[in-house]
């Protein structure tokens, strides 16, 4: 598990085109959901395609311990035995949600309308991110919280024993931050209100429809307003999970940037809350064709043929931030390779997530050789062209996947090879990582082999 195990050096080098299809794992922020709306509803749910990383299983865990009966029959089967709106017990032990912000905020939700307590902590990551952007919409049900300063882990949360519907508008664009509200809100009698001014990643309404609640979605002047029905009876469903965009992203961009490549990644969401980084490439010169559109585990999901291209840089607008939220840190790496200059603006989100992903990239991406500039919501990353990227460095990843992730990619098309101090975070989200790419032909090893 991250940050608890000895550190994973690896390194990523040029080598030959990237061949063959890439079938990524499931996507993360719907696993985590299915666990949850799983323990929530009554009846046995039964999920296939559930990603197994970390992230998740600490989850899956954590279900456990308020009292749902969580199996796993298959690599990716599981199933789900609820207790049903209201049913969750008392945890005896803290929560360890290891390295997941998802997972520890959604939970959180999800307990804030019940009369029991639980204490919640992570790894060194995860206790240095804010709760009190969750916290403070729960104690407007009456949940309390008693955390660390400035409302970090770990924390006690003592659920409301009598919830009182809330009407919320997010102060920042977070899809946990609604998920919690409506997570909460299941609990609490009459309507549950979130007003968020930036769409963010639909998949709790969704998927909260999909098991039997009232859930709408209006747009207004004010932003999008979502009403969910207290209390209704959750019944459990079979849900199949469809792939992770966020985990496609990285052979994507392994692809567009090593010479020659050409593979193929089925089903790659194309959900507006998340396809904004298949948007940008195709805008930055990216060879991308998105074939065969349908629907996977109620999501709109194409196969992307993807062949090595030449990426000019752009000026990326702020309103498409939350719609590729994840993937800034690859795109920061395509941008270096790219020619001209990457503007990524209303990025400020990132300097929360597992590491303060606008330090990481820029600190890393300057060690290999590549100009950047930053502010508190900007990157700008000024590219180097196809061939231009020195290389040559170790990059701290900062226990986080998606840094680790990035740094490797550009190791794939830089001049000298390129390591990471620590690849073992890549594990929460994204487990066959390294056995994909080195599919598909990459060059990653471990230092010590
Ligand atoms: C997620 C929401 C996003 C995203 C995270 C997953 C989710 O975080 O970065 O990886 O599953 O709801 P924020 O809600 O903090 O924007």
């Amino acid at each position: 598990m991250s940050g608890h195990g000895d550190p994973i050096k690896m390194t990523a080098g040029r080598g030959a085109p990237l061949k063959g299809v890439a079938e990524v794992p499931g996507d993360k922020s719907i696993s985590h959901r299915a666990l949850i709306l799983g323990a929530l509803s009554v009846g046995e749910t039964k999920i296939t395609g559930l990603l197994e990383g970390q992230d998740v299983l600490d989850t899956a865990k954590a279900m456990r311990a308020f009292g749902a009966t969580v199996m796993r029959h298959g690599p990716g089967e599981w199933s789900v035995q609820g207790v049903g709106v209201g049913g969750f017990a008392e945890p005896e032990d803290v929560i360890d949600c290891g390295n997941s912000g998802t997972g520890v905020r959604l939970i959180m939700g999800a307990m804030a309308t019940s009369a029991i307590c639980a204490t919640f902590t992570g790894d060194g990551s995860l206790r240095k991110r804010p709760m009190g952007r969750v916290t403070d919409p729960l104690a407007l049900f009456g949940a309390r919280a008693v955390g660390r300063a400035g409302g970090r882990l770990p924390m006690t949360l003592v659920g409301a024993a009598e919830p009182a519907p809330v009407s919320y508008t997010t102060p920042m664009a977070s899809a946990q931050v609604k998920s919690a509200v409506l997570l909460a809100g299941l609990n609490a009698p009459g309507q549950t209100v979130v007003i968020e001014k930036v769409p963010t990643r639909d998949h709790t309404e969704r998927m909260l429809r999909g098991f039997g609640a009232d859930v709408t979605v209006e747009q207004t002047p004010d932003g999008t307003r979502i009403t969910l029905q207290g209390q209704p009876e959750l019944v459990a469903q079979s849900v199949a999970v469809p792939r992770d965009p966020s985990s496609a992203a990285f052979a994507v961009c392994a692809a567009l940037l090593v010479p020659g490549s050409d593979i193929l990644v089925p089903g790659v969401s194309q959900n507006p809350t998340r396809n904004g980084l298949f948007l940008t490439l195709r805008e930055m010169g990216a060879d991308i064709e998105f074939l065969n559109p349908r629907e996977e585990g109620g999501e709109p999901v194409a196969d992307l043929r993807v062949r090595h291209s030449e990426l000019t840089g752009i000026d990326i607008p702020a309103d498409r931030a939350s719609s590729q939220i994840d993937e800034y840190p690859v795109l920061a790496a395509v941008a270096a390779c790219a020619r001209g200059t990457t503007v990524m603006r209303g990025v400020h989100e990132l300097r929360v997530k597992e590491s303060d992903r606008i330090d990481a990239m820029a600190r890393g991406l300057e060690a290999c050789g590549v100009r950047v500039e930053e502010d508190s919501d900007t990157l700008i990353v000024h590219g180097l062209g196809p061939e231009g990227v020195p290389g040559g460095a170790t990059c701290a990843t900062h226990l986080d996947h998606r840094i680790a992730m990035s740094f490797l990619i550009l190791g794939l098309a830089s001049q000298q090879p390129i390591s990471v101090d620590d690849g073992s975070p890549i594990a929460t989200s994204f487990p066959v990582f390294e056995d994909l790419m080195r599919g598909l032909g990459a060059g990653i090893v471990r230092a010590n082999g």
